[in-house]
């Protein structure tokens, strides 16, 4: 959305119809959680439901309410130390791996701070003549908030898969998936641009667009499905060092890794835990929650290897099929209709983050935002690899063909597939 050319009154009504919307979004996705389910953490990398509507509201609190309103006063003087997730600009912030040791503020409690900040942000937006440059704030904020219903997705699909119980987030059943062919597709060597263009938002890591040479490439249409990755579990993947980069040697023996995430044998037969209950492994469908290392030495048995980003953004940029439908997912939320695993094997985004063999770093001429938000992407441009496509819990307006997601190289609980490519 091009919001900097509408008239002022035009502005403040798309971001106020925006802000809600977005804001209604993540107690929405909440809503068939139980009371339980919202403060725990299973593992350090998983925060509960309650910390993640917590920080996204505090995100707004920091970067508009109390920069630009002289009368705002904070809800609760802890939340600023309690919310803030790892800006160290922004002062003292609880400690990551202990979000789950919170039993207070209560659900409700974290409930009437979101209505807080949300009546002040209304207000605001609706009475002030905002200047361009908060607005861009604002909508950082929101693609932020849109970020994190990403995360509590994947949190939630932790928390309840720890459980022995399985419990079901979703009662829709699953379909199943359709078989997929193994199609290639080709493109020529040259200069190719890659990166944000001005018009839409866009992070700070996806710009500036910028030329890159790439050699002559085939990308796979479709995603490695369960069946092809259980050929290789079968195959004993697991056990040959020579597919295996060292650390993911040492990951996976360290571990005891020897299947994808949520996969379990029971009986001698394959089941996967989704956020629609334990199915029986799909083998059409799309293999998910796999790390780096797992698509890395997949890639290597199969004699071929991961695209690197600017192929799989070249690939992504020049879709035949557009699956993400704009809204879509966010509007089906709400009744039963909400699919949360991906089931199509050939489709060209929007199902798992694909690997990149990329390493997460700043693209040429970057940038990084100006203030606390400099911490927002830089900081972690070490170590990372960066994933692309977004997946089954990306919110479609948050998602672009530019959008460099990135994790460590042993982190699955993100809905990560494989795509494969190769030289040609
Ligand atoms: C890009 C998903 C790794 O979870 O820290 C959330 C996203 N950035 N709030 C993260 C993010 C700021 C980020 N990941
Ligand atoms: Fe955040």
């Amino acid at each position: 959305m091009n919001w900097q050319q509408l008239s002022g009154t035009e502005k403040s009504k798309y971001f106020i119809d925006e802000y809600l919307r977005i804001r209604e979004f993540s107690t929405a996705l909440c809503s068939r959680l139980e009371i339980e389910d919202y403060t725990v953490q299973p593992i350090a990398d998983v925060s509960p439901p309650k910390w993640h509507l917590g920080h996204t509201t505090w995100f707004f609190e920091e970067i508009i309410l109390v920069k630009c309103l002289s009368e705002y006063t904070r809800f609760h003087q802890q939340y600023r130390f309690l919310f803030n997730s790892y800006y160290k600009s922004a002062g003292q912030h609880w400690k990551q791996s202990q979000r789950g040791e919170l039993s207070r503020p209560t659900v409700e409690e974290v409930i009437r701070y979101r209505s807080y900040v949300d009546n002040f942000m209304v207000n605001y937006l609706s009475n002030a003549e905002i200047g361009d440059d908060v607005l861009s704030l604002l909508e950082i904020g929101l693609h932020h908030e849109q970020q994190h219903q990403e995360l509590l997705l994947m949190d939630i699909k932790f928390i309840l898969g720890s459980n022995p119980t399985s419990p079901v987030f979703s009662e829709k059943p699953l379909g199943f998936a359709s078989p997929v062919n193994q199609i290639w597709r080709s493109f020529n060597e040259g200069i190719y641009s890659v990166g944000a263009s001005d018009g839409g938002f866009s992070y700070d890591n996806e710009k500036p667009r910028h030329k890159n040479y790439i050699y002559s490439f085939a990308i796979s249409e479709n995603t490695v499905t369960n069946g092809d990755y259980l050929e290789f579990i079968d195959r004993g993947g697991y056990g040959h060092a020579e597919f295996w980069l060292s650390l993911g040697w040492e990951w996976v023996n360290d571990n005891h890794i020897g299947h994808p995430l949520y996969w379990r044998k029971i009986d001698n037969e394959w089941y996967e835990f989704t956020l629609h209950g334990l199915n029986l492994l799909d083998l059409n469908a799309p293999v998910t929650h796999v790390s780096y290392f797992e698509a890395d030495a997949y890639a290597k048995w199969k004699g071929v290897r991961l695209p690197d980003e600017q192929e799989m953004e070249v690939y992504l940029a020049s879709s035949i099929d557009d699956s993400v439908e704009e809204n879509e997912h966010e509007k089906k939320h709400g009744d039963e209709s909400g699919v949360y695993h991906p089931i199509k094997g050939d489709a060209q985004t929007g199902q798992v983050w694909c690997w990149s063999k990329s390493h997460y770093s700043g693209y040429p001429g970057y940038k990084p935002y100006q203030g606390m938000l400099t911490e927002y992407n830089g900081k972690f441009m070490c170590n990372q690899f960066v994933l692309r496509g977004g997946c089954i819990a990306t919110p479609p307006s948050h998602y672009r063909h530019s959008y460099r997601n990135f994790y460590a190289p042993h982190q699955r609980w993100m809905f990560s597939g494989i795509r494969l490519a190769k030289d040609i």
